[in-house]
């Protein structure tokens, strides 16, 4: 059985309008997706800014309301429960955000921001408490002494690590790790992901990897999801996502990551303006006469396209 799998998810907000503020139409953030993630794997959702990525991690994690659809974890639709009945799955769900300066509360020291959770789940006494905190930060790569530290003593990379131990308090099984480094510098990137792929092992975790930058989850991902307004364009393995795109919206994002050897540069160079203009002219194939996605279509067994 998969571990996570998304069903048709809707996610609207309402557009209020006129004098008596009625609803007059919807923000589709999340129109329709569907998408599974089996124990260990890593499936990254990329695509860019404002097309629901944020929302769709959100709504699994409970907070976002869904609009309609399911999201069956282990097979409990947890859309539909309240939000007393969510608490026994929230143990095993745990997010990591993208800004780790204002995801950690500034006024707690790192003891108290990693024991939290802990402290809502589980009755240990203070002593046992601290064990399991050090054992924690240890496992994270902080030293000892960092646990009487508050956030502003650590570096951004340093702090997105007290944020992985936080989420790892509870022993997740899935955890949905939403643009993770995009906030710290090129050279800590590097280090977090190494970091966050060594812990998945030890840990046997599943993640939802969700970036706006496809090299990033080249280098993370078994299989991706391309969102584009809210729809999936494409899903496949990662290998058929970077060697065989089909949809010119993927084509485009593929193009778009910077070539570091500059005798290439020329070369991709011209593959984006032959994009960009397939794009121009098989428009049509892609997108239906409103504008809108096509729904995905199978073409292999593990390989869809939102083509016509
Ligand atoms: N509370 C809200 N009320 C109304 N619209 C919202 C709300 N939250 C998000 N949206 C809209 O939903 C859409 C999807 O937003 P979301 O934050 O999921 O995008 P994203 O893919 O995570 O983008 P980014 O890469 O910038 O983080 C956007 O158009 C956004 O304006
Ligand atoms: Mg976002």
């Amino acid at each position: 059985m998969s571990l996570l799998k998304i069903n048709d998810l809707k996610i609207y907000y309402p557009i209020r309008g006129g004098f008596f503020r009625t609803v007059v139409d919807n923000v589709r953030a999340v129109d329709g997706i569907s998408f599974e993630l089996q124990p260990g794997e890593t499936y990254g959702l990329v695509g860019e800014s404002g097309c629901g990525k944020t929302t769709t991690g959100r709504a699994i994690i409970g907070l976002n309301h869904v609009t309609s659809g399911e999201v069956l974890f282990e097979g409990n639709d947890l859309a539909k429960l309240s939000r007393g009945e969510r608490r026994k799955y929230t143990k095993d769900i745990q997010m990591i955000f993208q800004d780790p300066y204002s995801s950690l509360n500034a006024r707690k020291n790192v003891l108290n921001i990693i024991a939290e959770p802990l402290r809502n789940f589980e009755r240990l006494s203070p002593k046992e408490e601290l064990v399991r905190v050090q054992e924690l930060v240890a496992r994270v790569g902080l030293s000892p002494e960092s646990i009487y530290k508050y956030p502003h003593q650590f570096s951004g990379g340093q702090r997105q690590r007290i944020g992985i131990a936080r989420a790892l308090a509870l022993k997740p099984k899935l955890i949905i790790a939403d643009e993770p480094v995009s906030a710290l510098d090129v050279s800590v990137q590097a280090q977090v992901l190494n970091f966050m792929q060594e812990i998945q092992e030890d840990f046997g975790l599943t993640y939802l990897f969700i970036s706006h930058d496809l090299g990033i989850i080249q280098h993370m991902c078994d299989r991706i999801g391309i969102m584009y307004r809210g729809r999936f364009v494409e899903e496949g393995s990662a290998s058929e996502i970077y060697t065989n795109p089909q949809h010119v919206y993927t084509k485009r994002l593929i193009a778009a990551i910077p070539e570091m050897d500059p005798e290439k540069r020329f070369e991709k160079m011209h593959l984006r303006q032959a994009i960009n203009q397939e794009y121009k002219n098989d428009y049509n194939n892609y997108f239906d006469k409103d504008g809108r996605m096509f729904d995905l279509k199978k073409i292999s067994e593990t390989h869809s396209v939102a083509m016509q």
